[in-house]
């Protein structure tokens, strides 16, 4: 049987006050809504079919690259309303998960059970049990079965003690929405459709309705304000966290690190607080980060160990490299295995042969240095004429003095030293010594100047 998914996404997110659509507020470095998305295609859904309305062409620009069915619905009327919207483009057959664009957590697992015990019943909901319910619809079963969701609004003190709610998380047959939902009226507290009612509907018409619970709590928590945002982005880190440390990845404080993306990594890998990992990462056997690194796309083969403070933006790492306190690799650096790289030191587009070292305070800009070359304190790449970038060669067992400013383009051959504090503005041949400075001026028994008496 073929399923879609229909996303709920048009509210306008009010309390959120702020300019950017509720859906596209980043939860560990992506929009909510992606989430869901991104879950929606591992249960390899027909389609996806997204409701937006606040918001609409920027968040259709945010996903212009997936592969999503866009339904406006230009005035906010109620959920019920919502899916009637997606009438027109839904199939006859098949199922339809319902999922809440900001509810991101909500897992494959859960909606796999939620789809397994709906196949019966043609209909089943996601409901959780906690101790007060305030504001949700609730859950009124007879004899245990589900008769209906009732909203909070709605509700009279009775059933306002029942502490089973509705999470907003459905799975329905596609040929019982297009019966159902043409019917709802919106004559209730609230003047909206509310998409609860196919519930008592679905009695109505004889049907059992079928619920689970999700796995685990925060999978269906919503988003509805920043405080909510911030408490969700800290469940959703923990339980990240934990999965990392299951899998042997060594954390030395699981409250005090963030991932905003996917990360690979093989055996011992260890990370002190505070680091901060975005994108795609892959951290090799043995890799240790230090406190307050932030990794960003970036690969990092196996031994390596990252001194604090180091930021690292789209770069590749080698084996058993020595990086940081302070070292910042930008995208396009490509470090060989056994690299120094130290403190203050900037890599951007080059890259750096086996066991060559830059030690400390240096700007490494588009080039590209051999192996077992020693790069001084404080050298730089002069990569830039204010229009055009150029590039650096250096080659293999090279010496660059300390404070060496090398205007690019220019090659270094190989075994060729730089003496300290030059300007090299052509080119140094293999096995050469370069050095450029004015000749040092000596002044014999020298009075140092005395301060002047008042
Ligand atoms: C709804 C359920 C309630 C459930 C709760 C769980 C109804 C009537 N009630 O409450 O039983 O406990 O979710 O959070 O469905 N939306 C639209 N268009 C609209 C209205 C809402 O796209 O016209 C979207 C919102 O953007 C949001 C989702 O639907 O993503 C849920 O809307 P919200 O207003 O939060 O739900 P409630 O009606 O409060
Ligand atoms: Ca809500």
């Amino acid at each position: 049987m073929s399923t879609s998914v229909i996303i709920l996404a048009a509210g306008k997110g009010t309390r959120m006050r702020s300019t950017l659509p509720k859906v596209l507020q980043p939860l560990a470095g992506r929009p909510l809504l992606k989430h869901v998305i991104e879950t929606a295609k591992k249960l390899n859904a027909k389609n996806i079919i997204t409701i937006f309305g606040h918001g609409g062409p920027l968040v259709q620009q945010a996903f212009s690259e997936e592969n999503v069915q866009w339904v406006e619905q230009a005035e906010q009327l109620g959920t019920g309303h919502a899916v009637k919207m997606t009438l027109p483009v839904l199939p006859q057959d098949g199922v339809s998960l319902i999922l809440s664009g900001d509810v991101p957590c909500v897992t494959q697992d859960t909606l796999q059970r939620l789809l397994d015990a709906s196949t019966q019943t043609g209909i089943g909901i996601v409901t959780l049990t906690v101790d007060d319910a305030t504001g949700y619809g609730r859950i009124v079963r007879k004899n245990g079965q589900i008769q209906a969701i009732v909203e909070h609004k709605d509700a009279n003190d009775e059933q306002r003690q029942i502490k089973e709610f509705n999470t907003g998380i459905y799975c329905v047959n596609n040929a019982k929405l297009h019966q159902w939902l043409p019917q709802l009226s919106n004559e209730n507290a609230q003047g909206e459709y509310y998409l609860t009612d196919i519930i008592a509907m679905a009695i109505a018409d004889g049907l059992d309705v079928a619920s689970v619970e999700p796995t685990l709590a925060f999978e269906v928590e919503g988003v509805n304000d920043r405080i909510q945002l911030a408490a969700l982005e800290r469940e959703f880190q923990q339980d990240q966290a934990k999965k990392l440390m299951q899998q042997g990845v060594h954390l030395i404080d699981p409250s005090r690190f963030d991932l905003r993306g996917h990360l690979t990594f093989g055996q011992d890998v260890r990370i002190d607080i505070n680091v901060i990992i975005e994108g795609d990462c892959e951290l090799g056997d043995h890799v240790e980060i230090g406190a307050g690194c932030i990794i960003k796309n970036t690969k990092i083969a196996a031994g390596t160990k990252v001194q604090p403070y180091s930021i690292f933006d789209n770069a590749v790492v080698g084996a058993d490299a020595q990086i940081g306190p302070f070292a910042r690799l930008r995208p396009g650096a490509k470090l060989a295995n056994d690299v120094h790289i130290g403190n203050f030191v900037e890599v951007k587009n080059s890259s750096i042969g086996i066991g060559s070292k830059a030690n400390h305070f240096s700007y490494l800009g588009d080039a590209e240095i051999g192996a077992g070359s020693n790069i001084g304190a404080g050298t730089i790449t002069c990569n830039y004429d204010g229009a055009n970038k150029f590039k650096t060669i250096i080659g293999d067992a090279a010496f660059i003095g300390s404070n060496s400013s090398l205007v690019a383009p220019v090659h270094i051959g190989h075994g060729a030293t730089v003496g300290a504090g030059s300007v090299i503005t052509r080119d140094v041949a293999e096995n050469s010594l370069a050095f450029e400075r004015s000749k040092q001026v000596a002044k014999e028994n020298y009075q140092r100047p005395q301060k002047l008496k008042k």
